[in-house]
């Protein structure tokens, strides 16, 4: 198993298809070796989203469908102080209402304005054949979290001795 490309789950209008593709333009991905369902693609369809936590209990997170069909998950600490950030889906942008960060859902949280740092840890996400959808890894850690540094590390180092 590679940590740097993932599979990535991609919905193209009515058609869904599992593509071997890295998460991010940004590079580097994080992969944990559990796998949580976070819901089914039925669900996403009818909702518009799903919310969930991971990598942890403690660390909200949210999948959400785009206007173009794609579905995307985002951690929803905001990469600044750590708000919870809340989805805008007139303007397709997660919201901070802390310092007023915005961070662009259809560009993998790109920060469209500051002051956050970073764009919002991504989440890899991965789809059975009955329609249920995973969380599988992160672009990045979640604010906040050295715990969940210390595990990507140890992953890390328990991977390079496969
Ligand atoms: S905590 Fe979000 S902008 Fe400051």
């Amino acid at each position: 198993m590679t940590l740097k490309r993932r599979q990535s789950l991609f919905v193209l209008g009515s058609t869904a298809f599992v593509a071997s593709l890295p998460l991010t333009a940004r590079g580097q991905s994080f992969a944990f070796p559990n796998k949580i369902k976070i819901g089914t693609k039925a669900q996403i369809n009818r909702f518009g989203l799903i919310s969930f936590s991971y990598p942890g209990p403690t660390h909200p997170a949210q999948a959400i469908k785009l206007r173009d069909g794609r579905i995307v998950a985002y951690s929803l600490l905001c990469t600044h102080m750590g708000c919870p950030v809340s989805y805008d889906a007139d303007s397709e942008r997660y919201l901070c209402p802390c310092h007023q960060s915005a961070y662009a859902a259809w560009n993998h949280a790109a920060v469209v304005q500051g002051p956050a740092p970073r764009p919002l840890p991504e989440i890899l996400l991965d789809e059975d054949l009955d329609g249920n959808i995973f969380a599988v890894g992160l672009s990045a850690p979640v604010f906040g979290s050295s715990a969940t540094i210390r595990q990507i590390e140890e992953i890390y180092a328990g991977e390079s001795k496969l």
